[in-house]
């Protein structure tokens, strides 16, 4: 049958990939996709966030299943455009995805809900924001309420820090207006995990965990990006730390969404804050990670188009997924300057040549020119690797990388070392 891919990311190459594995797939597309798409599905230069025409093309080349990755199209109605025309699509609706779009919503829904998460205050009048973090103790972390490309965060040690994050956001209103209200939280210390299950909206299958390495530098210094690489699984993980994720997070959310009348399925992406408490929720995201899908899909030996549709179609009580032992990562490799200003359109070579050492290489920001690869983003190309210990599959990432050349290449040496 024939599926489509919506987004042009390393988390949609990393879908297309599995897909292409199952023997039900004889035909993808992937809107727009990126140069690794490509090699494995038609790219259709179709905007993602055009819902309508999406649809028309879904119509049009009899698509059975859509998979939408990014956070946008979800967030502006995709899944409900196909609906009204009863095709089928993989994420929530424009009301379950609310969960995402507005942190502010999150915030007071995990509040109503008893899910734990951090301390909080929602303002939207900068007088009143600015009085609360002159009366607050530090650290303590400011939030745009929208949309904000994982660049909306600011952790703030002192006052200074904390009135630069409300000026930004308010005044000069960087993130327009997913700024208009901001979220102050008490700063919570732990480990991070990220935490993904398929929900067809009643039950759920958890995929396997993962870590991500969010901040920009070397030992977890710089700013916050979209993740620099990732592992799975995540360290230190064990069942009982499963179990309280399952029952007083997850479960609970899937409930109480579908209670609101806003029934999720879909992926739903946990980002949490393991304390000394038990895990906390960071946030919320309806849709795969990236990248830690590109790691979690190295381990996934079923067939993905059977847990998507199952997703999709309300059934997921008839799947049953299997996991590679082995443990995976992923290196991101960007464009240097990232994630402020960068350079693209830089000729892209050796990936056949670091291919050969045994990695796969997801494609993000790429572009494809004739015969010639050129980079198109920030984060351009993904490294990954699976092996029997973590240690053998950095090892292997990191012999690979060498081979890759592109002017203004950057990435991080220390993915797959603990982090304090
Ligand atoms: P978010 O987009 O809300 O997940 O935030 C991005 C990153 O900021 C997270 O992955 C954490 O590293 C950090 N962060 C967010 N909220 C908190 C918090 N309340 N305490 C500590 N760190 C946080
Ligand atoms: N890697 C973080 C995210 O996908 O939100």
């Amino acid at each position: 049958m024939n599926v489509m891919v919506v987004g042009s990311g390393g988390r949609e190459h990393a879908l297309v990939w599995k897909l292409s594995q199952s023997r039900k797939v004889s035909k993808i597309f992937a809107v727009p996709g990126n140069a690794g798409t490509a090699q494995l599905a038609v790219n259709v230069a179709l905007d993602p966030t055009n819902a309508i025409e999406i649809a028309d093309f879904a119509q049009a080349e009899d698509v059975q299943l859509t998979v939408v990755g990014p956070e946008l199209p979800l967030g502006l109605g995709i899944v409900d455009e196909f609906k009204r025309r009863n095709l089928n699509v993989f994420g929530p609706t424009q009301k379950a995805a609310y969960i995402e779009t507005s942190k502010a919503f999150a915030k007071e829904f995990m509040a109503k809900h008893n899910i734990p998460t951090a301390d909080f205050s929602i303002f939207n009048d900068i007088r009143e924001a600015a009085d609360h973090i002159k009366s607050a103790t530090f650290p303590l972390v400011v939030k745009t309420d929208g949309l904000a490309g994982g660049k909306g965060v600011f952790i703030c040690r002192n006052m200074e820090d904390g009135m630069a994050a409300i000026q930004s956001i308010m005044q000069e209103k960087k993130f327009g207006r997913a700024g208009e209200q901001v979220i102050i939280e008490e700063f919570l210390p732990g480990r991070e995990m990220s935490f993904m299950v398929i929900s067809d909206g009643k039950r759920v299958i958890p995929l396997v965990t993962a870590m991500d390495y969010k901040k920009a530098g070397e030992g977890d210094t710089g700013p916050n990006t979209g993740g620099m690489g990732a592992i799975s699984p995540a360290p230190d993980l064990d069942h009982d730390l499963l179990d309280s994720i399952l029952r007083t997070i997850i479960m609970p959310t899937i409930e109480g969404l579908r209670f609101e009348g806003r029934e999720f399925r879909g992926v739903l992406y946990a980002g949490l804050m393991i304390t000394k408490t038990g895990p906390v929720v960071l946030e919320f995201n309806v849709r795969f990670g990236d990248p830690e899908t590109q790691a979690v899909l190295l381990r996934l030996k079923s067939d993905l188009l059977d847990l998507l549709t199952a997703s999709a179609e309300g059934s997921l009580f008839d799947v049953h997924i299997d996991w590679e032992e082995e443990v995976s990562a992923c290196v991101v490799l960007t464009s240097r300057g990232y994630p402020g200003g960068y350079e693209k359109d830089k000729s892209i070579s050796g990936l056949e040549r670091a291919k050969s050492m045994g990695v796969e290489i997801f494609h993000a920001g790429t572009r494809l020119d004739g015969e010639s690869i050129y980079s198109a983003g920030g984060r351009v190309l993904n490294v990954c690797a699976r092996a029997a210990s973590l240690k053998d599959a950095m090892k292997k990432i990191y012999d690979a990388i060498p081979f890759i050349t592109y002017d203004n290449i950057s990435f991080r040496s220390d993915i797959g070392r603990k982090q304090s």
